[in-house]
Formats: structure tokens, C-alpha cells, sequence
């Protein structure tokens, strides 16, 4: 029974709205580009292949890994190639379209230019479109820790970027750095065209209240992980009501956090809420798409008709054109079918 729902997990088409392309930096890939650039490995890469492992255990602990190991990214060859290396492992999970965060302040910060960066992310999605078959698309995320004028700044070196960089989004540390320290910045990229979304993480200090920032003065279209908000039905309502994804990372909440909240993400789905799962940083937290909807199969009652809604989520909720999206709804309906999963 349970091989069984493995292979219907894996068979299913998917879509993936949450991953961070740096947080798919595997210490293999991150030893080969170092390599090739002449450079030393970064000490928190170096620990992953200890007894000990990664050290990290909330979101800061995890950040304090994360961006000292992307110095390894120095060409638009490198960003290319890591792109490429998840498109790959996605392509071979069934994922059919992904929506890819970067992060260009981790990089421009310390002297990579932004072009460099965009132009290899875009190579790399391009080869794996031509390879592959597997399209994706770029949300371009500011860093919540760092100003509003840096914000604003790379929003403007974004704006020739808009063939592949289709939305903007807020990651980092969001420890003091609400949804309303960007208001001014969210409020341009509208106006420029980008679609919005962003990060409201698990169990944070002010996690509700971020939410109701996102939802009532950003105007967001997603929201990242965004989970707590099981805590105020008001706002349950109102965002399904609104039709605004939840993008939902079960095995980085068990992570970062003592709880998956596995319970609370199909609660969510029940109410009509349109969450969907995700991989976020699968190199970091060893777990692709599959292993984050197998972590749900397996640990909650979830039935493989609800499997299917979180995909049919996904393709709804995304930020493809129509005709795009019923396409691949199409075939996920013809999967369902076929499985008996309707
Ligand atoms: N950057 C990469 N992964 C992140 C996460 N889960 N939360 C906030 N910022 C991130
Ligand atoms: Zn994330």
C-alpha cells in the first residue's frame, strides 16, 4: 500500500512556487564550482560533509550557513550551472513548471554585478527548457534585513530583466523587518508589472500580524509558508476568499521549526485555501518536492484526492498565462482520472 502511494506521489505532475535557487546549492555542486574558481570551500559548506552535518536548527542558525556557502558563485557560468542542477532533479520528479527564487543582494553585495547573475540564471532555465522540457520562471527576492534604498535600488536594475524575472519577493530575516518596511518597494514593482509575494515564516514574532501586512497594505498575489494564519479565522477567510496560494514547505518546518506542521497545512486545504507544498532550500534541508509531499502522506490522513488538489493549487495559483496553466491542469485532471484520485 504504501510503495503504492509512492509511486502515485511520484507520477503526479507538479508544479514548484517555493525554492530558493541558493538554497540548491548542494555541498557537491558548491565543491565543484569552488574548484573551478580557485577558491577555498566555505567553512559551513565544509561541515556538511562532517559526522555533524549542517548546523543549524531555526531560520538564523540556517541563514548564518546559507550565505556564506554562495561565495562559491562568482559566473554567470556558475549560476547557470546551478540552475540547471535543480531543473534537472526536478524534472526528474515530475515537476513540470517551477517559479525560482534568487536572491541578487547575497550576491551584488559582495561584487558580483547583477547581470551576471541574472544572465546565468537565464541560461541555465533556458537549457533545461531545451533539454529538458521543464520551464520555469525567476521571483527576484529582496533581503528583509538589509535597507529599503538597496531594495529599491535592485528593483531598478531588475526592470530590463522582465522576460525572465516575472514577480518580486522577501526573504531573510524577518526578526523586526515587517511586510510594511517595503510598502514604498512593493508599491513600484506593482506599478512596473511584477506580480508580489512574500515570505511570512513559520512561528515567527509577529507572524500573524506580518500576514495582515502582506495581505492588507503590500497587496500581495502568495504568500511563503504563511501557515500561522490558521491562528485567525478572519483571515483565513478573507485570503481564501481572495484566492491568494499559500506556499507551504513541510520538511523546512521540521527544520526550522519542532513542528512540519503538517496538521495545519491540510486544515487549510479543507477550509478551501489554496496551499500548496514545496521544497524551499532542498539542498540544506534534504528534501525535494517528493520528499515534502511523502513527509504529508506519510504523517497525516491526507487522501491522494487531496494530493491532487495541492498540485491543482499549485498550476492555479501560479503565475503562468491561462492557456499555460489549463494545460497543465489538463493533464493533472487526466492523471486524477486515471488513478482514480477525482
Ligand atoms: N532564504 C532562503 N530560505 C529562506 C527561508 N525559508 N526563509 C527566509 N529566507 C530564506
Ligand atoms: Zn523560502
Amino acid at each position: 500500500m504504501a510503495d503504492d502511494l509512492e509511486t502515485f506521489i511520484k507520477a503526479l505532475p507538479k508544479a514548484e512556487l517555493h525554492v530558493h535557487l541558493e538554497g540548491c546549492l548542494t555541498p557537491q555542486l558548491a565543491e565543484t564550482l569552488a574548484k573551478r574558481n580557485g577558491m577555498p570551500l566555505p567553512d559551513s559548506v565544509k561541515k556538511a560533509s562532517t559526522a555533524e552535518g549542517f548546523a543549524f536548527h531555526d531560520l538564523t542558525s540556517f541563514l548564518a550557513v546559507y550565505y556564506p556557502a554562495m561565495e562559491v558563485l562568482q559566473t554567470a557560468e556558475d549560476f547557470a550551472d546551478l540552475a540547471m542542477d535543480y531543473l534537472t532533479k526536478a524534472h526528474e520528479q515530475n515537476v513540470r513548471y517551477v517559479e525560482l527564487f534568487f536572491d541578487p543582494q547575497a550576491h551584488t553585495s559582495r561584487g558580483v554585478p547583477f547581470p551576471t547573475v541574472v544572465n546565468g540564471y537565464r541560461n541555465g532555465l533556458l537549457q533545461a527548457q531545451r533539454e529538458l522540457g521543464i520551464s520555469a520562471g525567476l521571483i527576484m527576492c529582496f533581503l528583509r534585513d538589509m535597507s529599503v534604498e538597496f531594495a529599491m535600488a535592485t528593483l531598478m536594475d531588475a526592470l530590463p530583466y522582465k522576460d525572465v524575472i516575472i514577480g518580486v519577493g522577501l526573504d531573510s530575516d524577518e526578526r523586526g523587518n515587517p511586510p510594511r518596511k517595503f510598502a514604498k518597494v512593493f508599491g513600484r514593482a506593482r506599478q512596473e508589472g511584477f506580480l508580489l509575494t512574500m515570505h511570512c515564516d513559520i512561528d515567527q514574532q509577529d507572524s500573524v500580524k506580518h500576514i495582515r501586512q502582506a495581505v492588507h497594505d503590500i497587496g500581495v498575489d502568495r504568500i511563503d509558508h504563511g501557515t500561522n494564519i490558521v491562528e485567525d479565522a478572519e483571515l483565513v477567510e478573507l485570503v481564501r476568499q481572495k484566492a491568494i496560494g499559500l506556499t507551504c514547505c513541510p520538511v523546512s518546518n521540521s527544520v526550522v521549526t519542532s513542528d512540519f506542521k503538517g496538521k495545519e497545512i491540510l486544515q487549510l486545504l479543507r477550509q478551501g485555501v489554496r496551499v500548496t507544498l514545496n521544497s524551499d532550500d532542498p539542498a540544506y534541508f534534504r528534501g525535494y518536492v517528493n520528499e515534502n509531499i511523502f513527509k504529508v502522506a506519510w504523517e497525516t490522513d491526507v487522501t491522494r484526492k487531496e494530493l491532487v488538489q495541492f498540485q491543482r493549487n499549485a498550476f492555479a495559483v501560479s503565475w503562468l498565462s491561462s492557456w499555460r496553466r489549463d494545460r497543465y491542469l489538463e493533464e493533472l485532471d487526466v492523471y486524477a482520472k486515471e488513478k482514480g484520485a477525482c
